[in-house]
């Protein structure tokens, strides 16, 4: 069964090109041939719901109380809403977060730059959306990190998101920039969405969700789709 839901979309030019020479990898995994639609099937965009803290465990909203320790690095909080074209809240949407330590080191195999690995820190959180919309989670600000696109290229400091709907089909992936850097303007990833729609992957530092003495607050609310959407990856 296919279905063809009508509704308002974003620029036709908002949304970074599947090719971007400038971003290496692109030229190898970018679709060489035309598109084939695949219309999704009814177990495809139904499930499943309700049940991820069964399937993957709790919610983990606070990355830097996973470990024994305290995490190095600048303590941060983010939180935001989930929307749609309307502006109406979308609740229950499962946010995914990794993101590199405060040196700008995953925890990962093929990531083996001379920058120090954190006991205290793993990068991954999980939260879901309450019936607002609102997603908030804990953790320090990542660092740059090198990776090898061209000469001298540094990563600005990001976290990655996805965001799952009602289905693993309606997974969405993004980047969250930081309003103070200035890698952001040299990085071929972030520079294949154009402007001024690349604004809308920087979030917002927001005084009111600064906790006094503890954590800087920054503010990111995600919009599905429709002329004001969050860019994502493709
Ligand atoms: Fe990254």
């Amino acid at each position: 069964m296919s279905r063809d839901i009508q509704y308002s979309r974003e620029d036709s030019n908002a949304q970074p090109p599947s090719l971007f020479p400038e971003y290496k990898s692109t030229t190898l995994r970018s679709p060489s041939a035309p598109l084939i639609r695949i219309p999704q099937t009814l177990t495809e965009t139904t499930g499943p719901t309700g049940c991820w803290d069964k399937l993957m465990g709790r919610a983990l909203a606070d990355l830097t109380s996973q470990h024994a320790g305290v995490p190095i690095g600048q303590r941060i909080v983010v939180s935001g809403r989930v929307l749609d074209e309307n502006g109406k809240a979308i609740p229950d949407t499962v946010m995914e977060i990794w993101q590199a330590n405060a040196a700008g080191r995953y925890i990962h195999v093929r990531d083996s730059w001379d920058a120090p690995i954190d006991p205290n820190f793993t990068g991954t959180g999980r939260m879901v959306t309450d019936e607002q919309g609102r997603y908030s989670f804990t953790t320090v600000r990542p660092g740059a990190y090198p990776w090898g696109n061209h000469h001298n290229a540094w990563r600005p400091a990001h976290i990655h998101l996805s965001l799952l709907g009602p289905a693993f089909a309606s997974r969405l992936v993004t980047q969250l920039y930081f309003p103070d850097d200035p890698l952001i303007a040299l990085d071929p990833i972030a520079n294949s969405v154009p402007m001024p729609y690349r604004l809308r992957l920087i979030a917002r530092f927001d005084i009111e969700s600064t906790q006094p003495a503890r954590a800087l607050g920054y503010k990111f609310d995600v919009v599905l789709r429709g002329p004001l959407a969050t860019l994502m990856e493709r």
